[in-house]
């Protein structure tokens, strides 16, 4: 017991668990699929104006090529080598998307795939990013080096070398995620091929790692490899900065429907079997020492309460956070949806919100920007044609938008600073944007003068920094409520900004006890509002 006490401490100093950003910026934004050319120039013109911290970009590492279905997505999550080249660009591209968003203080977090390289049914040949050589069936990737001796086929116990059972950790871990080659972590040359990877991209100047696939891998193995990391480029970061790290553990079961779909896909067969066995064995606290780690309950969970699902409430929020039953705020990384489960995908995938329902997508984001509960992670999609069959999107594998050689193509700028061409940017809507500045203020301060009706109406200060009112029931809501701020006149951020001395959304009077009336419709365009210290008239 003692310990464990002691291991938690020094976990705590790691500080693998920080961020690293800059300008005491809170949140980081991820351009799902953008080239890095895109985001360059986007850390420059808006992430870095308008307080991000940092973009978690998609897989640089050398991937499969995949030409049924055309170019998924998900063909980044299926590695053929550590090189540098993939769908969003060369590594000149990403050594200057990195060094000018460093130089502008928005920091770049690499989403790395060390469980696995490609499926088992990935073919031979030079179908990848870089076109090197692979041939998945024999598991040769000449260009790591690796061969079938650096993969965990002895080890697992399943007669295809498929994870069948989610009860069995042994299978979890040694056996085959949907047919993708699993590397053996254990061995000490493949951690080193690992960490080689990882230090090249420390060198370049990125500031951590959102780690791909962590259920699948045991801790002990990540340990040795984080182990084995630089720590920043001193170019950007102080001396002796440690990389932040946040590691994907799924809270449940993933989707099983969504499992068999994926293997199916990967391997054009049905085979695939999983068993149930009910409350599963790994849990997320094994990885709470290493890092930070993908809290999915929380994005199911504020889906259903703002979409008033199961009876609950926003009243109910009072507790948001570790009452909720979540991980310490500590250790957590939150988002109202990602990459994975705004597709359906993931455990509890239909409740979670997303840009398809932009009015209570904008409601849930500001409330997990208000509240200071975790590292928050803002999402930004491209659009693709949903097309449901039994309540199952058959499209859902669509990559992003692309030309017709299945390169992808750039984001345009319309003149309203939205974005064109299917990219959604939700990091560019006002609201969104707007609570990310908020968070930033109020970064520090307590949550108090929480308020609400029993129902769908509630609001707090976050100490006398900054004030949100939410009106979820379907009825008017005219109250007059105590802020904390200081007596003065102020800009509501959601229905639009300050600008010089004046304000193009609504306005608020805060009396000099610190009370200001809110009137809020239930049939607002936004229902909520939002105000903080820098957005005093
Ligand atoms: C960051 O926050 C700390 C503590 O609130 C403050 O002292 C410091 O000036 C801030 N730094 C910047 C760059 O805003
Ligand atoms: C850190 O980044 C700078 C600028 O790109 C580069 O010149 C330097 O070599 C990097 N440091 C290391 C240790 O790679
Ligand atoms: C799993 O996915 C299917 C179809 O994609 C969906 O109908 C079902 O509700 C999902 N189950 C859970 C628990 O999210
Ligand atoms: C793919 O098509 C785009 C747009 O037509 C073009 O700019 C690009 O050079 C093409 N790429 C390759 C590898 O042919
Ligand atoms: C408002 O809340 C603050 C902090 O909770 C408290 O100190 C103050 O007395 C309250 N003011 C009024 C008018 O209730």
């Amino acid at each position: 017991m003692k310990l464990l006490i002691l291991a938690a401490l020094v976990g705590l100093c790691l500080a693998q668990h920080n961020p690293n950003t800059k300008h005491n910026r809170t949140s980081i934004v991820h351009l799902f699929e953008w080239r890095w050319a895109d985001i360059a120039e986007e850390c420059e013109r808006y992430l870095a104006p308008n307080g991000y911290g940092g973009v978690q970009i998609s897989p640089p590492s050398e991937s499969i090529v995949v030409s049924n279905p055309w170019h998924p997505w998900w063909q980044r999550y299926q590695p053929i080598s550590y090189n540098l080249c993939s769908r969003s660009g060369t590594e000149e591209e990403l050594k200057d998307m990195i060094t000018r968003c460093n130089n502008v203080g928005v920091n770049i977090y690499v989403d790395a795939v060390i469980n696995h390289m490609c499926g088992a049914s990935g073919g031979e040949g030079t179908h990848s990013s870089c076109g090197s050589y692979f041939n998945a069936k024999n598991e040769d990737f000449p260009s790591v080096p690796y061969s079938s001796w650096d993969f965990n086929d002895d080890k697992c116990k399943t007669p295809n070398e498929e994870i069948e059972s989610y009860g069995d950790i042994f299978q979890v871990r040694d056996c085959r995620l949907v047919s993708l080659l699993d590397l053996a972590l254990e061995k000490d040359y493949v951690r080193g091929k690992v960490a080689e990877y990882l230090n090249k991209l420390i060198d370049l100047g990125v500031a951590g790692f959102r780690v791909d696939a962590c259920k699948h891998m045991w801790p002990g193995d990540l340990t040795n490899v984080y182990g084995r990391l630089k720590t920043l480029n001193t170019t950007w970061f102080s001396p002796g900065t440690k990389p932040f790290i946040y590691q994907e553990v799924s809270a449940s079961h993933q989707n099983q429907s969504y499992l068999k779909w994926l293997f199916k896909a990967l391997t054009q067969m049905t085979v695939f079997q999983v068993i149930d066995l009910g409350g599963e064995p790994i849990k997320a606290s094994e990885y709470f020492e290493l890092g930070r780690v993908t809290e999915f309950k929380y994005s199911t969970k504020l889906g259903k309460v703002v979409r008033k699902w199961d009876k609950e409430k926003l009243s109910y929020l009072k507790s948001w956070g570790e009452g909720w039953g979540f991980m310490p705020s500590d250790k957590a990384m939150v988002f109202v949806d990602n990459h994975d489960n705004q597709r359906g995908h993931a455990a509890g995938g239909a409740s979670v919100l997303t840009f398809w329902d932009s009015r209570l997508y904008k409601i849930a984001a500001g409330i997990m920007l208000a509240h200071p509960y975790g590292v928050t992670r803002v999402m930004s999609s491209y659009h693709w044609d949903r097309h449901f069959v039994n309540g199952k999107d058959q499209n859902d594998w669509m990559g992003p938008p692309s030309n017709a050689n299945g390169s992808t193509k750039p984001v345009p700028i319309n003149p309203d600073s939205t974005c064109g061409d299917k990219w959604i940017c939700e990091h560019r809507w006002r609201q969104i944007r707007n609570m990310v500045i908020f968070r930033n203020v109020v970064d520090g301060q307590p949550l108090s003068n929480w308020w609400d009706n029993g129902n769908n109406q509630i609001a707090f200060s976050r100490g006398s920094k900054g004030f949100i009112v939410i009106n979820n029931d379907d009825w008017a809501m005219d109250v007059t409520l105590n802020t904390s701020l200081p007596m003065g006149t102020y800009c509501d951020v959601i229905s639009g900004d300050k600008s010089g001395s004046s304000c193009t959304g609504k306005q608020v009077s805060v009396a000099a006890d610190g009370r200001a009336t809110f009137s809020i419709s239930n049939t607002d365009k936004d229902p909520f509002i939002a105000i903080h210290a820098d957005s005093k008239l």
